[in-house]
């Protein structure tokens, strides 16, 4: 039987646009039984939702706000009764080079990247490890690697690998996998912000020479979702056009 999310409740933070709403379709398409997207901008994710159809919730929230979170993953429960899938993908890029880089592109980013994936962590492993049963996925970048202009963005990737080999290791025996994976040069609105100049060259150095696609990227994320993965566990898998290998 082919595998799917049939009677599944997912979180899908950032999911007002680019990965995270592409991933959400991803959910739906599967059969998952409800999405909720949390995103600060209510706007963009109602429209997302609307867009995809089915059993998708919007709800503002921005996650770098742990009260936010709070009554966010309240309201979900409310609206499920349970989460089963968790997806911390909301994101933002603040670059500039270390030198130049001012305290607030460094807290905001820190801030959103890796405190805002804690405070979702915070709200629903207690419950995934309640109902033994969980599916955490987290969006770093292969940036977590180095890559110059994002020493901020660079640290916060970094630190959620380790939280989620982490986490990994500490949720096991819950029957909770948390596994992360590496994008790159996918063609989202967060890519397309970059200086025309760095795309081109970026591309130029990408093995597959082109963008990838959301739908590639959530492709990646609905087998980390699925059944499918139940024993990959703290892995993090780059999608990145064979960027890093
Ligand atoms: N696009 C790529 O090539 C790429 C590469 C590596 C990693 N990533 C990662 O993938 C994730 C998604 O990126 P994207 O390209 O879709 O970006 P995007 O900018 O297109 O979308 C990000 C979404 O997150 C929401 N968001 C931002 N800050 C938030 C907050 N504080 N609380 C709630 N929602 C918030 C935005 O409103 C938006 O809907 C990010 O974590 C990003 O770092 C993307």
């Amino acid at each position: 039987m082919k595998t799917n999310l049939n009677g599944k409740y997912a979180i899908v933070t950032g999911g007002g646009q680019g990965l995270g709403a592409a991933i959400a379709k991803r959910f739906i398409e599967e059969e998952a039984a409800g999405v909720a997207i949390l995103d600060y901008n209510l706007e963009k994710a109602q429209n997302t939702a609307k867009e995809i159809g089915g059993n998708v919730i919007a709800i503002a929230c921005d996650v770098s706000k742990d009260e936010q979170v709070k009554a966010a993953v309240e309201q979900v429960l409310a609206a499920f009764g349970r989460i089963d899938i968790l997806v911390n993908n909301a994101g933002i890029i603040r670059d500039a080079i270390f030198h130049k880089m001012t305290d607030d592109q460094w807290h905001q980013v820190i801030d959103v990247n890796l405190n805002g994936l804690y405070y979702c962590c915070k709200h629903v492993v207690p419950l995934m490890r309640e109902q033994c049963y969980g599916k955490i996925i987290n969006i770093s970048s292969t940036s977590a690697n180095g890559n110059p202009g994002q020493c901020n963005y660079s640290a916060s990737k970094a630190a959620v690998e380790g939280f989620t080999k982490t986490l990994a290791r500490e949720s096991a025996r819950k029957n909770i996998t948390v596994n992360a994976v590496e994008p790159a040069h996918i063609d989202t609105e967060m890519q397309r912000s970059v200086p025309a100049d760095i795309l081109e060259r970026s591309i130029k150095a990408n093995p597959s020479q082109r963008f990838g696609t959301p739908a590639e990227l959530a492709a990646v994320i609905f087998f980390l979702a699925s059944d499918d993965s139940s024993f990959v566990n703290g892995a993090i898998i780059p999608v990145c056009g064979g960027l890093r290998t």
